[in-house]
C-alpha cells in the first residue's frame, strides 16, 4: 500500500509541474501579444495543454508500470518467505523485518475460544449430549433463580417456556417455545451468554442437557429425551415456519415509488399547532392539567378591567409581536389555557392567578404573596423571564428590544376578553 503511494506521488508532482509550466507560458504570451487575435491565443494554449497532458499521461503510465513491477517483486518475496517458514501462500503477507513488531499469530486455542457460533444447520456444534433429567438438575442449580424451576420466569426475568398461541395477540408472550424458530439459537445463546453474569461457564454437555430441558418445558420433547450433536437437526421448533423472508423489495417498494402527485396542492403551508401546545410532552401531570385548565378559563375572564387609552399603532405592533406568544397563550373572547395560561385582563391580575392552571412553584409563591401584574413588572418579566421568575417553566428567552416590550404590553393591556 505505502509502496504504491510513494510511486504515485512523484508522478502526480510531475503532472502538476508540467501543467503549471503550460499555464505560465499561456499567460505570458497572452500579455505580450494582446493585439493578436483571440483564436490564435487559444490555439497556442490548447497546444501547450495537450502537450502537458500527453507528458502527464506518459508519466502516469510509467508509474503504473513500475508499481506493477514492485507488486510482482513483493509477491515473489512473499511466496519465498511463506515457503521458507512452511506457511501457506494464502496467508496474509508477512510484515517486513523493519515493520512495527506488533502482534503475533493467534493460537488455535484462542481462535477456538472465539469461534463458538452455532448455525441453524448445525455448523459449529461441538460433539456432546445431555438428557432432560440432567438438564433439569443443572437448570435448577444455574438458571432457575432467574428463569424459574419450570422456565416460567421469576419476577421480571425472561420466561423461557409457554406463550403458545399468543403471537397474534396485542401483547404476545415470546418465549423459546412460542417464538424461536431455530434450536441452534437456544444452544448458542445459553452456551455463549448464560447464566447471566457468569457467561460461558456451562460445558457443552451441560448445554445439551439444559436445552433438552427447555425443549421438554415447552412440550417439544418427552421427559426421556436426550439431545446430542447427532439428533440436533431432528428437533422441530413450534414456530419454525412462523418467519418469512422479507420480500417487500419485490412486492411493495414499487407501489410507493410511483411519481408523487403534485397537483392541487395548497397555496401555502403554515404551522397551525405545535407539539408543546398539544401537550404531547407534558411537563408533569399533563393530562389532568389540561382538564383543569379548561375549567379555569371562565372564572379568570369574568372580571372586567378599565382600559386606559393607548396608541392604536402600538397595539397593532403588539398584535404582531404576540405571534411569538400565541403558540402557548391565548387572548380574546373565550380564550382558553394552552400550555401557558390565557392572558386576558392581565394588568391588575394576580401573578400565577388563573385558577386551575398548573403554575411552577415560583408563580405559586408569587400568587401566595398576592403580587399583581403591572406594566413595569410585565416588562421586566418579558425582558428576561427566567431571571425575573427564577424557575419559571415558560420557555421564552425574552425580548431584546424595548419597542417590542412596549408594544406587547400595550397589546396585552387591551385584551379584556370581550
Ligand atoms: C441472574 C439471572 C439469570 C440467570 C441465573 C440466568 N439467566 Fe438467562 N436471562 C437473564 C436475563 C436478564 C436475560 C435477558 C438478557 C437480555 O435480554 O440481554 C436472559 C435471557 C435468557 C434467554 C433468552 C430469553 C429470550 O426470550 O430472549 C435464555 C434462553 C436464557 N436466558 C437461558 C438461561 C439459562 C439456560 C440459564 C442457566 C444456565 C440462565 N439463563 C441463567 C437472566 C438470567
Ligand atoms: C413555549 C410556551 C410559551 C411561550 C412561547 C410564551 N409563554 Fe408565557 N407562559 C408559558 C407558561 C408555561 C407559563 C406559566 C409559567 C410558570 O408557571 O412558570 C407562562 C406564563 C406567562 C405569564 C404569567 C401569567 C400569569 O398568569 O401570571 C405571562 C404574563 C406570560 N406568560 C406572557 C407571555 C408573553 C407575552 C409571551 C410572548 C412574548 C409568552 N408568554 C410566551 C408559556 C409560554
Amino acid at each position: 500500500m505505502s509502496k504504491s503511494l510513494n510511486l504515485f506521488l512523484p508522478a502526480a508532482g510531475g503532472t502538476a509541474l508540467v501543467l503549471g509550466a503550460a499555464y505560465g507560458i499561456a499567460t505570458s504570451q497572452y500579455a505580450d501579444s494582446a493585439v493578436d487575435s483571440m483564436s490564435a491565443q487559444i490555439e497556442i494554449a490548447e497546444a501547450e495543454a495537450a502537450k502537458a497532458t500527453e507528458a502527464a499521461t506518459a508519466e502516469l503510465a510509467r508509474a503504473t508500470e513500475l508499481e506493477m513491477k514492485a507488486l510482482e517483486i513483493q509477491d515473489a518475496a512473499r511466496r519465498q518467505l511463506a515457503a521458507a517458514s512452511g506457511g501457506s501462500v494464502s496467508e496474509p503477507a508477512p510484515r517486513s523485518a523493519s515493520g512495527y513488531g506488533l502482534g503475533r499469530k493467534a493460537l488455535p486455542e484462542e481462535i477456538a475460544a472465539w469461534d463458538i457460533d452455532v448455525l441453524p444447520d448445525g455448523r459449529g456444534l461441538p460433539k456432546g449430549s445431555g438428557d432432560v433429567f440432567t438438564g433439569e438438575e443443572v437448570f435448577a442449580e444455574k438458571c432457575a433463580s432467574c428463569h424459574g424451576d419450570f422456565a416460567e420466569g421469576v419476577d421480571n426475568w425472561p420466561v423461557l417456556a409457554g406463550g403458545f398461541d399468543t403471537l397474534a395477540d396485542k401483547d404476545p408472550v415470546k418465549t423459546v417455545g412460542s417464538y424461536w424458530p431455530y434450536l441452534s439459537t437456544v444452544w448458542d445463546y445459553v452456551h455463549r451468554s448464560m447464566p447471566f453474569g457468569a457467561a460461558q461457564t456451562v460445558t457443552a454437555d451441560e448445554t445439551y442437557a439444559i436445552v433438552a430441558y427447555i425443549l421438554y418445558s415447552n412440550d417439544v420433547v418427552g421427559d426421556d429425551f436426550e439431545l446430542s450433536h447427532e439428533n440436533f437437526l431432528d428437533v422441530q421448533m413450534h414456530n419454525a415456519t412462523g418467519f418469512i423472508v422479507d420480500d417487500r423489495a419485490d412486492t411493495e417498494y414499487s407501489i410507493w415509488r410511483s411519481e408523487p402527485c403534485m397537483e392541487n396542492c395548497k397555496d401555502s403551508v403554515e404551522i397551525t399547532m405545535r407539539a408543546s401546545v398539544l401537550d404531547v410532552t407534558p411537563e408533569d401531570e399533563g393530562a389532568d392539567a389540561a382538564e383543569e385548565q379548561a375549567s379555569a378559563t371562565e372564572e379568570a375572564t369574568s372580571e372586567p378591567t378599565v382600559v386606559a387609552a393607548v396608541d392604536p399603532e402600538l397595539i397593532k405592533a403588539g398584535e404582531k409581536t404576540f405571534k411569538r406568544c400565541a403558540s402557548c397563550h391565548a387572548v380574546g373572547a373565550g380564550a382558553k389555557n394552552k400550555s401557558g395560561p390565557q392572558l386576558n385582563n392581565l394588568i391588575g391580575r394576580t401573578m400565577g392567578g388563573v385558577d386551575g392552571f398548573k403554575y411552577s412553584d415560583v408563580f405559586k409563591a408569587a400568587a401566595a404573596e398576592g403580587r399583581v401584574w403591572d406594566e413595569e413588572s410585565l416588562g421586566a418579566f418579558l425582558t428576561k423571564p427566567k431571571a425575573y421568575m427564577k424557575g419559571t417553566k415558560m420557555a421564552f428567552s425574552g425580548f431584546k428590544s424595548q419597542d417590542d416590550i412596549d408594544a406587547i404590553v400595550a397589546y396585552l393591556k387591551a385584551q379584556t376578553g370581550g
